[in-house]
């Protein structure tokens, strides 16, 4: 049994006259002639105890040794604090403990830095002394928030019939996606198992062995570039499922995170999520993630600037490329140069230029105007809809450069103006994802999702023909403009699976030899199948309001992959290198 304990939050009014015993550490002490004040805090919060000369047992004594993050146990009784000296800004500020016990626990260094939200110092500090970050009160609070929604999710998951079921770490390395973490193997020398990119193969290999509702919050590891929501390790709600369709899993997700949502932040996101396919996502947003929180919509003016004098967009349209504007409202009055920042950020997405027209109230500004007539600028600003005091963005070049330059400026407009209320949270499936997308560099097709996505039916047909045309039974669940989940439905016959492997250009020898356990099972009876996997670590971080995936993990690593705290990666031991059999060949580095 636990010895009687309070959490210092917890301590109100009602608990008045009542003996109270507390465990934690000392935030602040202060004398105050003759009286010592300790904040004492656990992880529930911040109480005052006060403690006087008269304690029994040289308490008072103890009392004077205590430092900032002391760890101590004191016994004492609530009361009131006396009038004028109620603290409004602490939750128990009404109240005090007066002790009557107190016994020092442990002795603390002076920590890095203060424990207290809002800290202004180096977050490669705040990671080498992560346990002591871990005790500021905002970070218990993500990890608690993370806590309660992986409860909430095995709970939600067990009553829907799911079991949770544990797949491999170690496992074989296959190629595709991004790069693996290796791991040599001792007793099988020259040997490799791969760390798990998502346990992918092996859920599909529980439907074939009869589990029917599979999930796991699992660890992934990836090593690929990293970015602000990106972890080389991080974690996945992964869950599939046999004898399904695309339209049984989806309201099932939707379900789930609604109810998460109204758990945690009590609030209700209206269902059934609107769904766009990702054609629709690409032409209205120019993204298969959209945030569709503000309009600003992409516009095809093709129609409207074809007949122009306007050689740059012409010229594009006659190669087969796009043009294509949006309209930023009530922005006539932008200054020049942050028309020219604009212009500069599109061109991080490979925009050669940026036209613009501008609607002031004294009318159009545009460097551009002088190559049209004045019934085709009339078309365009009726095909955008703008109106007075508008600016019309427009760019020209090849599909895929407009709709991310475009997209991507919607968004930068969007946040420069203040578009996008911070509280309102936006959902939607994208779906009908093209199967393959051609990778210039290789010269060949890749999976868009993964190769064991199944085409639409009536896209089969297309599959060695136009494969670039085939869409596939893949949907992903965005939440303001974040990737949250992806999945599918997947291949569960071995001939369509054999004919996807051929058109990435992958023979039958290699297909047999990395996938040949899956194309075998696939011959034993598999049932027809699909699931998702959500970004465990990307929901944390919308729900606790971070904007860094490091925020929500309580032991993360850098943007290089390492941690600061346990200073992983490290080099090993020459016998353990040796007696994997591995020889390093470090050409650039001094250390062997
Ligand atoms: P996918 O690769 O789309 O699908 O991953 C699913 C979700 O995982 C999150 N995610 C990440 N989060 C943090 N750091 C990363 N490096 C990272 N990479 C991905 C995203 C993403 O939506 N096996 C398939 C799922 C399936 O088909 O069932 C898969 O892993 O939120
Ligand atoms: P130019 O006559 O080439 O200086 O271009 C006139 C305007 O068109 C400038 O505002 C350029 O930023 C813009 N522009 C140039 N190329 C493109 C393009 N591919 N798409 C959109 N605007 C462009």
């Amino acid at each position: 049994m636990l010895a009687e304990r309070n959490n210092a939050a917890l301590l109100n009014k009602d608990k008045v006259g009542e003996n109270v015993r507390l465990f934690g550490w000392v935030q602040t002490r202060r004398d105050h002639g003759g009286v010592i004040f300790v904040d004492l805090r656990d992880r529930s919060g911040i109480v005052q105890v006060v403690f006087n000369p008269d304690m029994p047992d040289n308490g008072f004594a103890s009392a004077e040794k205590l430092r900032s993050e002391y760890v101590i146990e004191i016994g004492g009784r609530v009361r009131l604090r006396p009038e004028g000296s109620e603290n409004p800004n602490m939750l128990t500020g009404e109240i005090e403990v007066v002790a009557d016990e107190l016994k020092i626990l442990n002795r603390a260094k002076t920590p890095p830095f203060y424990i207290q939200d809002n800290l202004d110092v180096d977050e490669s500090v705040r990671l080498k002394y992560r346990y002591v970050d871990l005790r500021r009160p905002e970070m218990q609070k993500v990890i608690m928030i993370r806590h309660r929604v992986m409860q909430l999710m095995r709970n939600y998951l067990d009553k829907q019939g799911f079991w949770e079921i544990e797949t491999p770490i170690l496992m074989k390395s296959t190629p595709e996606g991004a790069r693996d973490y290796l791991v040599p193997s001792r007793v099988n020398q020259g040997c490799f198992y791969a760390l798990p990119q998502s346990p992918q193969i092996f859920k599909q290999l529980l439907m074939v062995g009869g589990t029917e509702k599979y999930f796991q919050i699992a660890r992934c590891f990836r090593d690929e570039d990293l970015r602000a929501d990106r972890q080389p390790e991080f974690t996945q709600l992964d869950l599939e499922m046999s004898f399904i369709e695309m339209n049984d899993i989806l309201p099932l997700m939707e379900d789930l995170i609604t109810m998460i949502f109204k758990e945690i932040k009590g609030i209700d996101i209206p269902k059934p999520f609107p769904r766009l396919s990702y054609y629709e996502a690409m032409e209205r947003y120019g993204s298969d993630k959209p945030d569709t929180r503000f309009g600003m919509e992409l516009i095809d003016v093709a129609e409207a600037v074809r007949g122009s004098g306007f050689k740059v967009f012409t010229d594009v349209l006659a190669k087969g490329g796009r043009v294509k504007a949006i309209c930023a409202k009530a922005c006539s009055n932008m200054p020049r140069r942050e028309i020219d920042a604009l212009t500069k950020f599109v061109s991080i997405y490979g925009a050669k230029g940026l036209a613009y027209i501008v609607m002031a109230e004294d009318g159009l500004k545009s460097p551009i105007l002088k190559f049209f007539t004045e019934e085709e600028i009339n078309n365009i600003i009726a095909v955008v809809g703008a109106e007075k005091g508008d600016i019309i963005f427009f760019v020209a070049d090849k599909e895929p450069i407009v709709h991310n330059a475009l997209g991507n400026l919607r968004l930068e407009l969007a946040k420069r103006l203040g578009l996008i209320k911070s509280d309102t949270i936006n959902c939607l499936w994208v779906t009908e994802f093209p199967m393959f997308e051609y990778d210039e560099e290789e010269k060949r097709y890749v999976a868009m999702h993964h190769m064991f996505t199944s085409p639409l039916d009536e896209d089969l047909s297309l599959l060695e023909s136009e494969p670039l045309k085939v869409r596939a039974k893949a949907y992903d669940m965005v939440l303001n403009g974040i990737e949250l989940g992806g999945g599918s439905i997947r291949i569960h016959r071995r001939d369509i699976q054999e004919r996807i492997f051929a058109l990435l250009g992958m023979s039958m020898e290699e297909a047999k030899e990395k996938f040949g356990f899956l194309l075998e099972a696939f011959d034993y009876g598999t049932p027809p199948h699909g699931g998702l996997a959500f970004g465990l670590d990307r929901l944390i971080m919308i729900l606790a309001n971070r904007d860094n995936i490091r925020d929500v993990i309580a032991f993360p690593k850098t943007q290089s992959a390492s941690c600061l705290m346990s200073q992983a990666p490290s080099p090993v031991m020459k016998e353990q290198l040796k007696e994997l059999h591995i020889k390093l060949d470090l050409k650039n580095k001094t250390t062997d």
